[in-house]
């Protein structure tokens, strides 16, 4: 089988999401990881109930009303909503990965990213990373106005590459991503950073790595 292309999720795989919360944690104190936890599980939630429901709101207002809805349960002082978002907006990534992404690049692969988020955060992302040179595509959902893990999803970088699904390496650290994407008929590969357990949702995993540098193992 040839790998014709190397398609990365981006919230969770590429870039830290908890690291918004973890740069308050001096005025959050010891909660500020329930309460990362809790604001990313109620943003996802969000994403699967407008797809349910057929009501789409993109990613960035979606993770406003999740924000809303988690200060308010943990009782998180109003002050600090704007300076969340705005951190939210200039997330970190993972330590290994622009040097895998330079190594992969090297071995010419075709790079880019599938992901909720719109357009505009994936390149603020990408650029606040200094990784504008090593993807070929940043593929957003709101390019079909529904989220993961519906099909919908999955076919986009299908059709623009005019490839096979199982041409395709998918990865991510969100175990019911691996699944979508699995499911769908990519080669999925689940990015286990937090030695967790993975789902029974009738796909398992290709490979199960503990962060991107083992990728440079696989392909
Ligand atoms: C994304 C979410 C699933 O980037 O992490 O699409």
């Amino acid at each position: 089988m040839k790998i014709k292309s190397i398609v990365f999720d981006a919230y969770g795989t590429l870039f830290d999401v908890n690291s918004a919360a973890e740069k308050c944690k001096g005025r959050i104190g010891n909660k500020w990881e329930t309460f990362a936890n809790f604001w990313r599980t109620t943003q996802l939630e969000y994403t699967w109930l407008r797809s349910l429901m057929k009501r789409h709101k993109d990613f960035w207002k979606v993770t406003e009303d999740s924000l809303d809805k988690s200060m308010r349960v943990f009782n998180i002082d109003k002050s600090m909503r704007n300076d969340l978002l705005k951190l939210y907006r200039a997330l970190s990534t993972y330590p290994e990965v622009k040097s895998v992404l330079e190594n992969l690049k090297k071995k010419e692969f075709k790079l880019s990213i599938l992901s909720n988020g719109t357009p505009t955060l994936l390149n603020e992302l990408v650029t606040n990373n200094n990784l504008n040179n090593l993807f070929d595509d940043l593929f957003s959902i709101e390019e079909v106005k529904v989220y993961k893990p519906d099909s919908r999803v999955y076919e986009i970088p299908i059709k623009k590459y005019n490839v096979k699904p199982n041409e395709i390496i998918f990865l991510s650290a969100n175990t019911w991503d691996v699944s979508g994407g699995g499911n769908y008929g990519y080669n999925s590969i689940w990015v286990n950073r937090n030695q967790s357990h993975f789902d029974i949702l009738d796909y398992q995993p290709k490979n199960e790595i503990n962060n991107l540098t083992q990728l440079l193992d696989i392909v």
